[in-house]
């Protein structure tokens, strides 16, 4: 596969590169790639489309065969077919547990920063938003367990759901195994559910690290716990419309039908069948494409380093860089350094969205050449004010 090739995305209604028209700005925000699927992905979909028949399917019943298979080849998570139900997406899913695992009045708790639909969909639903935010000790985003079980012991609160994201978006943590343990052992104390987004399971560059999902842990985890995955984020395939919970308690599976029932579908036949190529043929691709982010974050890594005042720690996992770059904007005098690296040609993930005033974000899923001339935008910018 040829990861350097460059594709023109605008004329594909891109809603990465449609954001800026006119400008020579670089896009590098929304958390898709700029890669051409897996050629094997692609035959597959014109099989469907060369077809011309685009009837009701049941096409899900073998991509859950599949699915089984591929989460217990590469994560030894062991499932069953009946723990499966799709969905349209991500997001659905999230607003979904939110809506079903709680009651109004009580409150949802998720580790900030964080992707920013994880605080929305608690607003959405009219409950409780309870932030903890992450802490960095010995150099890594860490969870601070003492005030973990400070806020779920609270009864005033209310605690009833914790939205985990593993990894996590923004700041590419690979929770450990401690760490999963830990969050699940409080969650089996005071009794609450937890939702685990394992969307960018796919995307771990850290060679010495491995996704353990945390329903997967022992059997009190495997039954508080809702798991939304999809391999839209790994395959570049979110338009696609695919994803997929899996829930071992039949009684969540329960409360989420009563709101999904008559409103989800099965995905369509397009996104079924991508899902599927990708976990049954893409392995070699899938390889190839980590080997490339890896290259890119090291890049970006040899930039970064040399910016003073602007601080990144390496992320294990996501295509998403996380830049802390507070100490810059307030020595000089940069009220919004989101916008201001706009006016320098760079579009990167505005931090405030993310609950992280003061930081950016780099998707640096794109082709080595546009993210270093990103980079040497963002150089040069930073020079000039240096
Ligand atoms: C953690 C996380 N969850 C969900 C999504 C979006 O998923 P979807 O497009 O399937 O709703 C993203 C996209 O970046 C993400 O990072």
């Amino acid at each position: 596969m040829n990861f350097d090739e460059i594709v023109e995305r605008k004329i594909a209604h891109s809603r990465k590169w449609c954001k800026y028209p006119n400008k020579d700005i670089i896009p590098l925000w929304i958390a898709d790639m700029d890669f051409k699927a897996a050629p094997e992905i692609v035959n597959d979909l014109q099989s469907i489309l060369d077809h011309q028949i685009y009837g009701y399917n049941d096409f899900n019943k073998v991509v859950v065969q599949n699915l089984v298979k591929y989460v217990d080849r590469k994560l030894s998570w062991i499932t069953s077919h009946a723990d499966y139900m799709f969905l349209p997406g991500m997001v659905a899913g999230i607003n979904v547990a939110c809506r079903a695992l709680t009651n109004e009045g009580d409150a949802i708790l998720t580790a900030t920063p964080i992707y920013p639909p994880f605080m929305s969909s608690v607003k959405l639903a009219s409950r409780k938003l309870v932030k903890l935010p992450l802490e960095i000790v010995d150099g890594h985003y860490s969870w601070n367990f003492t005030k973990l079980e400070e806020l779920l012991s609270d009864t005033a609160l209310k605690i009833k759901l914790i939205l985990l994201c593993n990894p996590h978006n923004p700041v590419g943590r690979v929770w450990n195994k401690d760490e999963l343990e830990n969050i699940a052992a409080l969650a089996k104390k005071y009794n609450v559910y937890i939702c685990s987004d394992e969307i960018h399971y796919g995307l771990v560059l850290d060679k010495n690290k491995k996704h353990i999902p945390i329903a997967s842990l022992n059997d009190d985890s495997k039954m508080r716990t809702l798991t939304l995955m999809a391999q839209s984020k790994t395959f570049n395939l979110a338009g696609l419309d695919c994803a997929y919970m899996i829930a071992a308690n039949p009684e969540i599976r329960a409360k989420l039908a009563k709101i999904t029932t008559g409103l989800f579908f099965s995905p369509n036949i397009f996104g079924l069948s991508a899902t599927n190529t990708a976990i049954t043929k893409c392995d070699d691709w899938h390889d190839e494409l980590i080997a490339y982010l890896n290259n890119n974050l090291t890049e970006i890594i040899k930039y970064v380093s040399q910016w003073q005042d602007i601080e990144m720690i390496r992320q294990e996992a996501t295509y998403l860089a996380w830049l802390d770059c507070r100490k810059f904007a307030s020595k000089h005098n940069i009220n919004n350094i989101h916008k201001w690296f706009e006016e320098n040609g760079v579009g990167l993930g505005d931090g405030s969205d993310f609950d992280a005033d003061g930081f950016v974000r780099i998707n640096f899923a794109t082709q080595r050449a546009v993210l270093i001339e990103a980079l040497q935008r963002m150089k040069d910018a930073i020079n000039q004010v240096q």
